[in-house]
Parts: structure tokens; sequence; C-alpha cells
């Protein structure tokens, strides 16, 4: 899959720079030629034997060391792809100031080949302006951003942080050198999206009770993201209408919402020009009928919160398809998952429906993984079982792509 390609494995000084190791193995096994490059501190975390052994050559350490009297620039034009995996906040730093200090950020500096950068770090770094700063700048460059998970950090703290799974990396590596050379992941030829315009939602809607309170749902958007980040790997053109702000593809056109009936005129005022909707979001069923203008007090007692119900965004728009639309819903359920999808996809009128059965462990809400059903409207369905959100995105854009008729010339 990867034969032949030329790719330097950057690693810095973070506790997850042991799982650079599992990275080169499968880059290595995909047919790649991995240069390891480490920094100092990447050294103090995992044995440069070990990254030369997992690499196709003798790991890089310093500017000064190589037998090549330029190092930095000749890795740099070398490279089909960098990768920085894991990211520490100090190569973020020096990568968007270009301060090249030592081999790896010079190499980042002397590189005109596509750049992948998987920040980890712990939570309150990660949420550091400074960081979140740098990495806005680095995305507005067309760096490409494989964000960390939420879940156990080093020193027993959980939170947002956590490198992304070396197998997501990978998948992202795949897919950023198709865009390049024309195939990815799953064989596909990167620009089979090319020309197409595609709307994709996510996350859960808030809907307030008052200026504190909402009703809301344990959505992460994370499928959603992998969705609109694949097709835009795929080259289409890509908005996404989300509730959750987190990184993507730099290509993606973030639309920020909050309500149901905010992602409702989001979604209805982009829908007739859009090829393909995907509806990974959790639309809220119901919202308070009215918001309390000040935040409800205790002292005034059990508030009653009368409900009304939301607009069903995918009914409507699978009311009033264009002819040639690729419709998407999702459907998580706790029970009876397949009858209840299938009753959803055809009610609702959409081609295509994802079920997932939230009650299984890894599966939906949160979980960087997940496992779902695609249904098709002809009554076809597709098995995808536990893998990353980035390879159901994947399969889910080859089931759309099978029922988009071809451009008109
Ligand atoms: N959906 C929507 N608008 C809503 C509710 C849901 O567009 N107000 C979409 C979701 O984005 C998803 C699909 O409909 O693609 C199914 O969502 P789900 O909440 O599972 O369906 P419901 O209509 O709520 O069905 P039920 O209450 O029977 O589970």
């Amino acid at each position: 899959m990867l034969e032949g390609r030329r790719i330097v494995l950057g690693v810095t000084g973070g506790i997850a720079a042991y799982k650079a190791i599992e990275l080169s193995r499968r880059l290595v096994l995909a047919g790649a030629h991995v240069t390891p490059v480490m920094t100092e501190a990447a050294m103090n975390m995992v044995g440069p034997t070990t990254m030369t052994a997992l690499g196709s050559e003798a790991v890089k350490t310093s500017l000064w060391d190589d037998s090549h009297p330029i190092p930095h620039t000749h890795l740099g034009q070398s490279a089909d792809l960098v990768v920085v995996c894991p990211a520490t906040a100090r190569i973020l730093s020096d990568y968007r100031t270009g301060r090249s200090a030592d081999l790896l950020s010079a190499t980042l500096i002397a590189t005109e080949a596509p750049v992948v950068v998987c920040p980890a770090m712990h939570t309150e770094m990660w949420n550091h302006p400074a960081v979140q700063d740098n990495l806005e700048v680095l995305l507005g460059r067309g760096v490409v951003v494989v964000p960390p998970e939420e879940g156990p950090l080093a020193g027993g703290d959980i939170g947002a942080g956590r490198l992304a799974a070396p197998e997501s990396i990978f998948n992202v590596i795949v897919q950023t050198l198709g865009a390049v050379s024309g195939t990815n992941a799953t064989g596909v030829i990167a620009g089979s999206l090319a020309g197409r315009k595609v709307l994709v939602t996510a996350g859960g809607t808030r809907e307030a009770i008052d200026p504190v309170r909402f009703i809301g749902n344990k959505s992460s958007g994370k499928q959603g993201h992998a969705l609109a980040d694949a097709a835009a790997a795929r080259g289409a053109e890509v908005t996404l209408v989300t509730t959750v702000a987190r990184p993507s593809n730099p290509a993606v056109e973030q639309v920020a919402v909050a309500t149901a009936s905010e992602m409702l005129g989001a979604v209805t005022s982009r829908a007739d020009a859009s090829d393909v909707i995907i509806m990974a979001a959790a639309v809220a069923d119901f919202r308070p009928k009215t918001t309390a203008e000040r935040k409800l007090k205790k002292a005034d007692g059990v508030p009653s919160i009368e409900l009304e119900r939301t607009e069903d965004i995918l009914a409507t728009l699978g009311a009033r398809r264009r002819a040639g639309q690729v419709i998407v819903g999702f459907a998580a359920e706790t029970n009876d998952v397949l009858a209840n999808a299938a009753a959803k996809l055809s009610r609702k009128g959409a081609d295509l429906l994802v079920a997932n059965n939230v009650a299984l462990p890894e599966v939906g809400f949160a979980h960087d993984t997940n496992a779902v059903t695609i249904l098709d409207a002809d009554g076809g369905s597709v098995d995808v079982p536990l893998t990353t959100k980035a390879t159901v995105a994947e399969v889910v854009l080859d089931a759309v792509e099978k029922r988009l008729p071809p451009i008109e010339s």
C-alpha cells in the first residue's frame, strides 16, 4: 500500500513516544521506507535502538552526526511525508515560529512534503491558548493535525490529550499520501469525490432551559468529524455543521451551531447545493417550549419544563431531496437495532442508514471506535465490525459513492 514511499517519522519527548514504535512497524509492514528522527527528549522515553530496529534505517538525532553534510535539507527534500508522533507542545511552537534548533524542527522547515502532526500532552497543556493558537496557525498552513483523544493520561489523570491510536494515525498518513498521489486507505482514488459537495453534521445539539442549563446528549462529534475529514481527503468540497469545536482537515469549512433549530437552518440553506448530506449529528427530539431569561433558582421550587418537538432535519431533507442527491442518516439504538434502523431509513426517506448499538462497549458516543451496520434503501447491508471511526467513515463513503450518479459534464 505504501510501497516505496519515504516517510520521516519524527519522535519528540512525550510519554506516548512508545506508540511511535507501533506506528513505525505498521508503516514498514505497508512497504514504506521509514527514517526515524528523534529529539534528545524522545530518547529519554524510548531507546533509539528500538526505533532503528523497527524503522528502515538508523535513527537520526542530530544536525551534526550524519554522514550527509546538510541532513535536514536532505531529509526534508527526499521525504514524501513527514509525521511527528507524538508532537509535544514544544515542537508545535518551534514549527509554528520556524525555530529550527534541532534536526527534527529543521527538517520540518526544510520540507515541502505534507506534514502530519499528532499532538499528545496533558489536558491543561492541550487546552492552553498558546498550544491551540499554534495548531490553528499550522492548520491554516495546510499541516494535517491528528487530534488527541480523551482517555487515561500519564500520572493517573484522565482527560483530553492522549495520543490518537496508531491505527488512526496510519490511516491519516495513507489518506494524506493518497491525496497527493491518487490512492488512499481503501484503495479508492483520492479524487473520487472531487467535484462533489458534501454536507456533514456532527455533535449533539443543546436546547437551553435557562442561560446556564440545557438538554443535551452524549454525542462527541467524533464520527461526524471523521466523515468530514475523510470526504475532504477524497477531494470533496466539505461543509461540516457541528456543535463541537475540534480541529479538522483544513479544507473542511466548519459552521458552528448549538441548537436543533440552528442546525436545521444551517443544513437546509445548504441542502440544495449539496450532492451528499450525512446527518451524523445527534439532534434533540424535544426542546423546552420556552427558555427562562434568568437562571432558575432552587428557591422558586422544582420547575416543570414543558417540552415541544424539534423539527426532524433528516426527514425534512428526505422529503425535499433533489434528484441524484445521496442522503445518509444515523441511528444510535440500544435494542432492536436493525429493525429500528430499517424503519427509520424508510420513514425519513434516506438512501443509507448507519446503525450502531450504543449499548455495546467501545461503540458509538465518545469512543474512538465504532461498529455499525450500513443499511441501503435498496435492501442491501454492510456490517463494519469494531474499528476506528476513521475506518467507519471510509466504508460509509464507499457506500455513498456507489449511489452517486456520474458527474454531468
Ligand atoms: N435527526 C434529525 N432531526 C431530529 C432527530 C434526528 O435530523 N430532530 C436525524 C439524526 O441526525 C440521525 C437520524 O435522524 O441521522 C436518526 O436519529 P435518531 O435520534 O436515532 O432518530 P429519532 O427520529 O429520534 O427516532 P427515535 O426517537 O424513534 O429513536
